[in-house]
C-alpha cells in the first residue's frame, strides 16, 4: 500500500508516464487501473468487475487467486526464496518429476525460464549446438516472443518494426496450416496437406535446417487447429531430415486444448517442447524448455553453453507443482474438454445471427472467433498493416463495448482469442457470450456483401 493512496485516475497516469505500454502506440494507451480479482473476474479501482474471457493474456488457467498456490508461494518464500542454478532443491525435482507424469512421453530433461520468449531462445540455442546446424524453420501465422531469436522466428506483423536491424538470422517461413482461408488456395481434404509436404521441401532446398517450431494449435494468431494428418507428417518429415520439432506450448499447454498438450491430440512427441503461462497459471513468470534424452546425452559431453541467474527459481517451480497440483485436484484438462464443448455451440450459434461473423474454431477452452467484411472473399475487417501502424481496429471497439459490459477480451487483428480461466462456470459463459453477442452488432455494420 502507498502511503497517500492515489485514485484509479493518478495510478493509470503515473503508469502511463513513466512506464512503457508493450506493443502500443504509446499515446494511444490509457491503462485501466486493476485492483482485485478473484477466480473468473478481475476488479478496477472503482470496484467494476470484469468477467476475464481470455485469462489475461490467455495464461491464467487456474483463475485469480487460487489459495493452494497462493499458499505454495508463500511458503516456499519462508523457507528459500532463492538459490543459484547450480543448486538442487526440493521443489526442483518435485516439479520435475511431476513434469515427467504430463508432458507428453520422452520428454525427460528440463531448463528453466523466466518467459515463454526466453524458452524459445534456449531451444534455439540448444537445437543449434546439437544438431551443428542452423536454420530455424517457422511459419508466418505464429507467435514465439519478443527478444532476438524468437522474434525473428515469429510470422505475425510484431515482426516487423525490427527488421532488419533488431532482427536474428537464419529463420526461413513455411505457409500456416490455416484450413478456413488457405494461403496455398487449396481445400482440405483434397489438399493432401500440401503444407506440410512443402516444409519437406524448404528443408531439401534450404539445406542446414536445425529445427522447424510451431505452435501445434496457433494461439493468438486465430486458434487455428491442424488436420489430423499434419503433425503426423511432419514429425516424419523432421525425422528423415535429421531436423528436430519444437513444440511452442506457451500458449497451448496446461489443458488449454482440453489436453495436458496440444500435441497429445496426434500422440506426436517433439524433440523440445517450450512451454510457459499456464505452468504456473502466470502467479509467477516461469517458462519451461523440456528436452527428449537424445538431446540431453549430447550434453554429457559437450557444454550446455545457456544459463540465466533466475534459472530454476525456488519460488517459481513452487508455485508450477502447486499448480498442476490444483489442476489434477480440479480435473481441469477435463473440465477444459466439457466446458469447451459448451462455449464452441454458444460460439458457433452467434455464427448464425452475425453476418460479420466468418468462422468459428476451437479446442477445449481455446476458441476464435473471426470476422470478415464478406463471408465469400473471407476479407478481414482490418489488415496486420492496420495493426501495427496503431489504427484504431473495429475487433478493439467490439472489446471496448464489452468491457463497458464487464466482460475483457482479447482481440487481434480481425478475431478473438476466447480462452477463460479453466474453472468458468455455464452462467459465466451464458454472461460473457451474451454480451459478445450485443457488441457483434458493431461488426455487422462493416459487412459489404
Ligand atoms: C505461442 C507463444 N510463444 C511464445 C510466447 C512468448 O511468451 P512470453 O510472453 O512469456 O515471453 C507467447 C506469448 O504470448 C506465445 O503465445
Amino acid at each position: 500500500m502507498m502511503s497517500t493512496p492515489l485514485s484509479p485516475t493518478e495510478i493509470s497516469d503515473w503508469t502511463r508516464k513513466l512506464n512503457y505500454g508493450t506493443w502500443k502506440v504509446q499515446k494511444n494507451w490509457v491503462p485501466l487501473h486493476i485492483a482485485d480479482a478473484e477466480g473468473c473476474y478481475f476488479i478496477d479501482g472503482n470496484g467494476k468487475r470484469y468477467l476475464d474471457l481470455s485469462s489475461q493474456l490467455m495464461c491464467l488457467n487456474l483463475g485469480h487467486k487460487n489459495p493452494a498456490v497462493i499458499e505454495a508461494i508463500a511458503a516456499q518464500a519462508r523457507v528459500l526464496p532463492y538459490v543459484a542454478p547450480s543448486y538442487a532443491t526440493e521443489p526442483r525435482v518435485e516439479l520435475s518429476r511431476l513434469l515427467l507424469e504430463v508432458l507428453p512421453k520422452g520428454l525427460e530433461k528440463f531448463f528453466f525460464t523466466t518467459s515463454g520468449t526466453e524458452a524459445n531462445e534456449a531451444a534455439f540455442k540448444i537445437a543449434r549446438m546439437f544438431t551443428g546446424k542452423s536454420k530455424i524453420i517457422s511459419r508466418y501465422r505464429s507467435y514465439h516472443g519478443s527478444t532476438m531469436a524468437s522474434i525473428a522466428a515469429t510470422g505475425d506483423p510484431r515482426r516487423w518494426p525490427v527488421e532488419p536491424a533488431g532482427k536474428g538470422q537464419g529463420v526461413v517461413f513455411a505457409p500456416e496450416v490455416n484450413c478456413y482461408n488457405c494461403v496455398l488456395k487449396h481445400t482440405y481434404p483434397g489438399c493432401g496437406v500440401a503444407c506440410a509436404d512443402y516444409v519437406e521441401h524448404m528443408i531439401e532446398n534450404e539445406s542446414d535446417v536445425a529445427a522447424v517450431i510451431l505452435e501445434p494449435i496457433v494461439g493468438t494468431n486465430g486458434v487455428l487447429i491442424p488436420p489430423a494428418e499434419y503433425l503426423p507428417r511432419l514429425r516424419k518429415i523432421c525425422d528423415r531430415h535429421d531436423v528436430l520439432l519444437i513444440a511452442d506450448e506457451v500458449m497451448s499447454g496446461w489443458g488449454r486444448t482440453g489436453k495436458w498438450f496440444a500435441v497429445d491430440h496426434w500422440n506426436v512427441q517433439p524433440d523440445i517442447l517450450v512451454t510457459a503461462k499456464g505452468i504456473t497459471s502466470a502467479y509467477v513468470p516461469l517458462g519451461l524448455c523440456a528436452t527428449t534424452a537424445r538431446i540431453a546425452a549430447y550434453f554429457e559431453d559437450h557444454l550446455f553453453a545457456h544459463g540465466h541467474t533466475y534459472e530454476a527459481h525456488p519460488l517459481m517451480l513452487a508455485t508450477a507443482v502447486a499448480t498442476i497440483r490444483e489442476m489434477q485436484r480440479l480435473k481441469l484438462v477435463e473440465r477444459s474438454n466439457d466446458m469447451g464443448f459448451y462455449l464452441g455451440e454458444k460460439l458457433k450459434a452467434l455464427k448464425e445471427k452475425h453476418r460479420s461473423i466468418g468462422d468459428v474454431r476451437g479446442l477445449g477452452l481455446f476458441w476464435a472467433v473471426e470476422l470478415v467484411k464478406n463471408r465469400t472473399t473471407k476479407k478481414p475487417l482490418n489488415t496486420n498493416e492496420e495493426k501495427i501502424s496503431g489504427k484504431p481496429l473495429v475487433v478493439d471497439k467490439i472489446a471496448a463495448e464489452m468491457m463497458k459490459q464487464g466482460v475483457a477480451v482479447q482481440a487481434w487483428v480481425s478475431h478473438f482469442v476466447i480462452a477463460p480461466p479453466l474453472i468458468i462456470e455455464k452462467s459465466e459463459i451464458d454472461f460473457a457470450v451474451s454480451a459478445l453477442d450485443e457488441a457483434l452488432a458493431l461488426a455487422d455494420g462493416h459487412v459489404e456483401e
